[in-house]
């Protein structure tokens, strides 16, 4: 290959690619970690059946499968399901002006939510693989938590908006998708993803979350519910992510620490209410309607 034909497969990389837009890969693990634990033993059982064979039973092991393929051919559709752009300034999320078709993160969690109600039905559509669905489902539960995923449309959700994090180059839309956790993780956990969540884990049963834990999973409606969590975020990003920060602005120790609060809380809202759904989806309905909550 020549040299000018390396140069034009690198642009079209550039342009192809243009903007990364997920949870960091371990954003993603800790969401589904999290989420796996909590499963009742029914949904836990069809979780490992629905995994292939090679993630050994481990849900976070794929959970950002979708990343992976989302630019692939047959998978070009799912690209714009990850996020959520809503009107500049605006501060909310309107479901049929921001998910025209539910071709956004909402829309998706709900699609993936409803194949997969029919697994117990035993009446799953054989177009739809329930595998994807579980994986599609966990993965957007993340990003749906994820504020900056449900962002400003013109700098497409902070994607644009150049910023120094300590001493790096950056965007606003990957300090909240990456530079956060991995900043959190060297500073207060020994670059140990175990020790993350397990101090998530600990603060969600015990700590500073205990008491919110059962209004996190309040759900009467497992359609709507998505509109609910995509609400949370946009106005998270309003308040913490946006606010203040300017094109080519530096944030460093001030930014870090009120904003790696919010981060934490989100992936384990995620993690709570992934195992929610799962639960819901593949529980024995009958019992969860009797048991008393
Ligand atoms: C739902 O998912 C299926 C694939 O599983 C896809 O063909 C369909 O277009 C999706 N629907 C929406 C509204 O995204
Ligand atoms: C379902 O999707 C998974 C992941 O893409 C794939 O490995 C598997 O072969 C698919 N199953 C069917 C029945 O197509
Ligand atoms: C979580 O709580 C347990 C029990 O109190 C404790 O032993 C453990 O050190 C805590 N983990 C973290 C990471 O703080
Ligand atoms: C857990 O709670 C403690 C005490 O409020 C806090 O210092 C710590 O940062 C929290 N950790 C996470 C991961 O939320």
């Amino acid at each position: 290959m020549g040299y000018s034909s390396v140069i034009f497969l690198g642009l079209l990389m550039m342009f192809s690619f243009p903007v990364a837009r997920s949870w960091s890969k371990e954003g993603h693990i800790l969401t589904c970690r999290i989420a796996q634990d909590l499963l009742d033993h029914e949904a836990a059982e069809t979780v490992k059946h629905l995994l292939p064979q090679y993630a050994d039973g481990d849900l976070s092991a794929l959970c950002t499968w979708p990343d992976q393929i989302r630019h692939w051919y047959k998978y070009r559709w799912t690209s714009s399901l990850h996020f959520i752009d809503t009107p500049d300034e605006a501060c909310t999320f309107q479901n049929s002006r921001d998910c025209p078709e539910d071709k956004c993160v909402a829309g998706a969690i709900r699609n993936f939510t409803s194949q997969l109600l029919h697994y117990k039905e035993g009446s799953s559509d054989r177009r739809y693989n329930l595998t994807e669905a579980l994986l599609f489902l966990s993965h957007f539960m993340g990003d749906i938590h994820q504020p900056m995923h449900v962002g400003f449309t013109s700098d497409e959700g902070g994607n644009t908006i150049h910023v120094r994090w300590f001493r790096h180059k950056s965007n606003l839309h990957h300090v909240w998708d990456r530079e956060i956790i991995l900043t959190a993780l060297a500073d207060f956990y020994n670059k140990d993803l175990d020790m993350f969540q397990e101090d998530l884990q600990n603060n969600s049963t015990m700590g500073v979350w205990a008491d919110d834990i059962s209004s996190w999973r309040d759900c009467d409606d497992l359609l709507s519910c998505p509109n609910k969590y995509a609400a949370e975020s946009i106005s998270l990003a309003c308040k913490w992510g946006y606010n203040g920060v300017t094109e080519g602005e530096a944030l460093a120790d001030e930014y870090f620490n009120s904003r790696m609060p919010i981060v934490a809380k989100r992936i384990a809202q995620g993690g709570i209410r992934l195992a929610m759904i799962l639960n819901k989806v593949f529980g024995n309905h009958k019992q969860e309607i009797a048991s008393p909550t």
